[in-house]
């Protein structure tokens, strides 16, 4: 088994096909083919995720592979998403992996995707020191995560209904925005006031958090803003945009301050598709300098989806000898305490 193991990684969760080769704990490339089909739905469609995957996962791991310049059997192992995520996508990933590994005979590694967005701090340096929390933001999930370790993780804190990710995308909706609508609140609320309208954040115990309302929220005020002027949307809508932003970050936050005074820890870490966003990465340095935190955000293209966090997450569960057999399936509700129960049996199910 090679102590420095070169990993070809497949990452089919959503709505981006990508992957990329890790070598030596290295990361070489991190290919990416993002789905426009779901522009004009309000979010993804899974049957056409999955044909997009099946189209892109060839071209896409070709390129990987040839960028990376190295050849098939010069593979030590496959990486794949095994979940959460879509059935219909994750499926696309698993086969390919599988199949892969059978034909070149190597081992075959099932990767958790939440845990991957975390670990997508080793990519490149600087990197958190153990223990430290994650806060993981992305369209499915919002977690905090105590981070003891590479491969130990434990979920202290996450949403009970939508996540944060998902209030953004149904809030641009509301707004004419086109899925994902995160990116374009984020754009717009740059020229806005996030102070100019208040709306009221949803406090709910322990380190739990609650979505759900603030976009009900935000609803009934554009109905009752737009009965007195049809133009409201459009007159306000940076100011509308950078309210709604401040809001949620305010209440990711609120959160992520009490979970490092009861665990007693100044690492911070933030990861998802949401670290993406420029007012929760400003709010978070700010926040970081009151606090006195160290912290960690991830290069924009390590935030959103990509098989560069899978290579890296990769890389230290060959280290670990985790290894998956053949008869691993997709798991679209994957959680994090479940794939470390099913990896130290084995992964098998
Ligand atoms: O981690 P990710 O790529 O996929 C999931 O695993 O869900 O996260 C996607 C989510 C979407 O909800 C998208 O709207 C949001 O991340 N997002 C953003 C930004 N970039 C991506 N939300 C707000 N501001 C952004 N700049
Ligand atoms: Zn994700």
């Amino acid at each position: 088994m090679a102590k420095t193991p070169t990993i070809l990684a497949i990452e089919s969760s959503c709505d981006e096909t990508s992957a990329a080769v890790v070598h030596q704990g290295k990361v070489l490339n991190n290919i990416i083919a993002t789905q426009t089909v779901h522009k004009n739905y309000g979010g993804v469609v899974p049957e056409l995720a999955s044909r997009a995957h099946q189209s892109n996962i060839v071209p896409v791991v070709n390129t990987a592979m040839k960028d990376a310049g190295i050849n098939l059997h010069q593979l030590d192992a496959i990486a794949f998403t095994r979940g959460p995520g879509l059935l219909g996508s994750l499926l696309v990933g698993t086969s390919f992996g599988k199949a892969m590994a059978l034909s070149l005979n190597i081992p075959l590694i099932a990767v958790d995707h939440m845990e991957a967005h975390v670990l997508a701090h080793f990519i490149n340096p600087p990197y958190p020191e153990f223990p430290f929390i994650c806060l993981t933001v992305s369209g499915g999930h919002t977690q905090l995560v105590l981070v003891k370790d590479y491969l130990g993780m434990q979920v202290i804190g996450q949403t009970r209904d939508d996540a944060v990710g998902e209030a953004f995308d149904k809030i641009a909706k509301l707004l004419g925005f086109p899925y994902p609508g995160g990116p374009m609140i984020d754009e717009s609320a740059q020229q806005g006031d996030p102070l100019a309208f208040q709306f009221p954040s949803t406090n709910i115990p322990e380190l739990d958090y609650s979505f759900s309302g603030i976009k009900t929220a935000v609803k009934y005020f554009l109905r009752d803003e737009l009965a007195g002027d049809p133009d409201f949307i459009k007159d306000r809508l940076s100011d509308i945009c950078a309210s709604v932003q401040h809001t949620l970050v305010q209440m990711l936050f609120q959160k992520l301050k009490i979970a490092t005074k009861q665990y007693n820890i100044s690492q911070v870490a933030i990861a998802g598709g949401v670290g993406a966003n420029t007012g929760l990465r400003q709010e978070f340095l700010e926040l970081a300098k009151l606090e006195r935190w160290t912290v960690f955000i991830p290069e924009f293209q390590y935030c959103t989806d990509n098989a560069a966090m899978i290579a890296i997450t990769s890389h230290y569960k060959y280290l670990d000898g985790q290894f998956s057999d053949l008869m691993v399936g997709p798991d679209p509700r994957l959680a994090m305490d479940k794939v470390h129960r099913q990896s130290r049996e084995g992964l098998k199910d």
